[in-house]
Formats: C-alpha cells, sequence, structure tokens
C-alpha cells in the first residue's frame, strides 16, 4: 500500500476537534485542534501541522510497517476565558505575565506571545486575550501525588530505563526544581505576585529534565493578612500555590525548613490550612 496521501483530499482533517477560529487567517499550513488537557481558565489549541494530522490518520511506512504517529505541536494557542473590564485590565494581566517571565527566565516558563483580540464573533464586541506559547512536551507534576523521595525517578522511568541516564535526567530535573522554588520565593519577596501553581497540569518535567510552569495566566498579589483571597473561579489559589511550593521543598526536594521562615510560618499556619481546607471543599462542591 502506497503513503502517499492525496493532499486535496481533506476530509481527514475535518473532526470535531479541529476548529476554525474566525479571527485566525485560514492558512494552508497549519490546523488548530483541541488540546486533550484542559483547565478551567482558558480554551487550550494545540497548533499543528496539516502534514502531521495526515499522517497522523493515513499513517507512514516504517520499516514495512504502518505507524500511526501522534502530530507533535509546533505551538499551544490559549484564548483566556476571562472578560476583562477594559483594555488597561489586559495591558496589566500581560504586564504580571512579562514581570514572571523576567524573574523565572526562559528556561523555567513556557513562553508565550501574548496579543488581544477584539471578538465580534458574538455580535458585540469583546477584548480577548490570547497567548501563542511554546509547547513543553511532558509528564504533569501532580504535587498531590508525591509520595517520597523516589518520585522523580519513578516519572523519568517513563522516558528512560538506562541506570545512567535516568540518574543524569533525575538530577538535572532536582537543580530546576531547586531553581524554581528559589526564583518563586524571590518573585514573593520581590514583588508580592505569586503565579498559580495550584492547577493539575500546571508544572511540566520535561524528557531531558527540564522543568517548566505552563499556566502563565492567574498570577495574584499575595496579601500578609488574615483574609484568604479567591480567585475569580473562587479558588483560594494563593494560599494553596503556598502549600505547593512547600510541598515541591520539603516533600520533593527533601529539605528541611527552618521554624521561622516567613512565608510558610504565617500562609501555613494549622489554623488558615484549616480555613483554606473549608474554602477548597466549597470550590468542587461548586464544581460539580
Ligand atoms: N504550553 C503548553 N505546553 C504543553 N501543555 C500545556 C501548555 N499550556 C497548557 N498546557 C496543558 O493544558 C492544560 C491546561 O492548561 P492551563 O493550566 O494553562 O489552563 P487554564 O485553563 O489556564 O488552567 P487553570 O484551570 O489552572 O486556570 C494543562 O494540563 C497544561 O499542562
Ligand atoms: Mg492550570
Amino acid at each position: 500500500m502506497s503513503d502517499i496521501i492525496d493532499i486535496r483530499d481533506q476530509s481527514h482533517l475535518s473532526g470535531e476537534h479541529i476548529v476554525n477560529l474566525n479571527f485566525i487567517k485560514d492558512s494552508d499550513r497549519y490546523v488548530f485542534r483541541k488540546y486533550y488537557r484542559f483547565g478551567l481558565r482558558s480554551h487550550i489549541f494545540e497548533v499543528l501541522l496539516k502534514k502531521d494530522i495526515r499522517t497522523e490518520s493515513c499513517g507512514k511506512m516504517a520499516d514495512g510497517i504502518r505507524v500511526f504517529p501522534r502530530a507533535t505541536p509546533v505551538k499551544i494557542f490559549r484564548i483566556l476565558r476571562n472578560r476583562f473590564e477594559n483594555l488597561d485590565a489586559v495591558f496589566m494581566e500581560i504586564e504580571k505575565y512579562k514581570m514572571l517571565l523576567k524573574i523565572l527566565g526562559p528556561d523555567l516558563i513556557a513562553q508565550s506571545e501574548e496579543f488581544i483580540v477584539d471578538y465580534t464573533g458574538t455580535g458585540g464586541r469583546q477584548v480577548v486575550l490570547c497567548g501563542l506559547q511554546e509547547y513543553i512536551d511532558g509528564e504533569i507534576l501532580d504535587p498531590w501525588r508525591i509520595f517520597g523521595p523516589d518520585y522523580l525517578t519513578d516519572i523519568y522511568r517513563f522516558f528512560t530505563t538506562d541506570p545512567a541516564r535516568l540518574s543524569a535526567r533525575v538530577k538535572t530535573a532536582q537543580k530546576n526544581i531547586e531553581a524554581f522554588v528559589q526564583k518563586i520565593r524571590e518573585m514573593i519577596t520581590c514583588t508580592g505576585f505569586i503565579p498559580d501553581l495550584a492547577g493539575i497540569g500546571n508544572l511540566v518535567l520535561m524528557p531531558d529534565g527540564g522543568f517548566k510552569l505552563v499556566d502563565i495566566n492567574n498570577i495574584k498579589k499575595l496579601e500578609f493578612d488574615d483574609t484568604i483571597r479567591l480567585d475569580d473561579k473562587g479558588y483560594p489559589s494563593c494560599d494553596v500555590s503556598i502549600k505547593v511550593l512547600s510541598i515541591l521543598e520539603t516533600q520533593l526536594l527533601q529539605k528541611n525548613i527552618a521554624d521561622n521562615d516567613v512565608l510558610y510560618r504565617f500562609f501555613l499556619s494549622p489554623q488558615r490550612v484549616k480555613k483554606v481546607k473549608k474554602l477548597e471543599k466549597d470550590f468542587y462542591r461548586t464544581l460539580s
């Protein structure tokens, strides 16, 4: 059987997951498809090459066998669901992303080209914030499933079984996570802001030991007072992000935290944690 596909035949490109966005020019090279991972705050699409989708659905010959490799995104396209009151609010959101990038640096964040769209698809006019972001291949680091010091080794077994390579990648990942924790602490001290570390899928471990924050919105001011602030979805994301930071430090990196650590003493005091747990429960109840 031939592996050459008639490129005039577009039938294999149709399907409910492929979308046409009316503010994006038709392209004969790229296709936007809903990404299989998702969150609450953004619509996430993978930007794929049409030729890769064809290969995904029609296959290609490799050593005499027809294989169907999944198309790898060239970019991730994000449309923030948040409706902004005015342009200043959008620019503020972009400024916060730039601040995050400046502090974390390109090695610890999925870089994004943020842009604004004047969306008229629903009849009226809406200011919509979008981002064309680098695609980060890898495994999600789920802070709620770290059950001991072997967490990273277990994850990296997915990528390699060679003992020397495995150990080198785990070490690289540890170094990157250490740098990440340090820079988030620096961000809190210098700017008072903290990104959202709490959402599932926000942190990704890459096959080579790289580590990146991919969720670059929902950056919030951390207030050192008794009020536990909820984000626009009703979630105590600042408090839970501090908890995640502490999990990375203590459970994943096995660090000892000084008793007088101001950040954790304040945000992880037993009374406050209890209140946060209750707010989280309320949040999940409204979801279901
Ligand atoms: N640049 C990227 N590369 C790879 N995966 C990504 C990228 N951006 C987002 N994802 C994945 O898509 C999913 C949703 O992303 P993200 O958390 O940024 O969306 P969100 O709707 O803003 O989330 P939340 O509900 O936490 O606010 C996550 O599982 C994340 O790992
Ligand atoms: Mg998220």
